[in-house]
């Protein structure tokens, strides 16, 4: 698979260390990160799949994975995040978004963690870069869809600002809702080094 890279915006590349001592580094996804995204895909339970795709999956689509690859950064990014233990890098959770291309202003986005790795406040700091990146890029709505039985997702959504309804065409399924403020903040890098329960300097945009 070959495909552009447009700027790599590394101001978005992140270390943070979480409760259980380990450093987590956040950073945009890079087409070379394909055989990651395979890995982490396979490492999430197959509940954890289902919440995420809203379908059940075995194996992720040769097709999503190209598409998951590349990547503009603005009308599609996605912020992974990884460990290096023993010299081996392993993708721990993503958060991504795309815009509406019928609605500019408005972008999905969808976040998972692996297992082992959750309640560790990563979903949360992988979101909260994610809107303020969103936001800087001029998106002004987050928006996604998880199923109602999903508590860890609606609770995340509820603690981060996010207006949670039940979903018009679909009962089995929440959409999650939040406005985002308009992009005269500069992008910094304040937050380097801590995120959410990692150290409690962790701010929402
Ligand atoms: C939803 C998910 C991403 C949360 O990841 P996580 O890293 O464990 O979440 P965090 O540790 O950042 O938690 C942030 C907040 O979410 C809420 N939360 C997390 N897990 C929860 C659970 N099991 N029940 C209720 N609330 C929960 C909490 O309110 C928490 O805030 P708090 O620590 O102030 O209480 C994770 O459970 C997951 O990957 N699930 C499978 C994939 C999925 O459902 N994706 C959603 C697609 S839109």
């Amino acid at each position: 698979m070959s495909c552009i890279i447009p700027r790599y915006p590394v101001h978005l590349i992140d270390v943070v260390r979480i409760d259980n001592g380990s450093r987590i580094t956040i950073r945009p996804t890079l087409p070379q990160d394909v055989e990651l995204q395979r890995a982490f895909f396979r490492s999430l339970s197959a509940e954890g799949r289902y919440c995420r795709f809203l379908t059940r999956l075995n194996e992720p689509p040769e097709a999503l994975i190209e598409r998951f690859a590349c990547i503009d950064y603005r009308s599609h990014l996605a912020l992974l995040a990884e460990v290096f233990e023993d010299g081996q890098e392993t993708m721990i959770g993503e958060a991504r978004y795309i815009v509406d291309v019928r609605a500019p202003e408005t972008c999905e986005f969808a976040v998972a963690v692996a297992d082992d790795w959750q309640s560790y406040g990563i979903a949360r700091a992988l979101l909260d870069r994610l809107e303020h990146q969103a936001a800087a890029s001029g998106i002004r709505r987050m928006v996604a869809d998880t199923l109602l039985t999903n508590r860890a997702m609606i609770g995340l959504a509820s603690r981060t600002g996010y207006a949670v309804r039940t979903n018009r065409k679909d009962a089995t399924l929440a959409r999650l809702e939040k406005t985002l403020p308009p992009p005269t903040t500069p992008q910094t890098k304040s937050r380097a080094g801590c995120v959410g329960r990692l150290s409690g300097s962790h701010h929402s945009p």
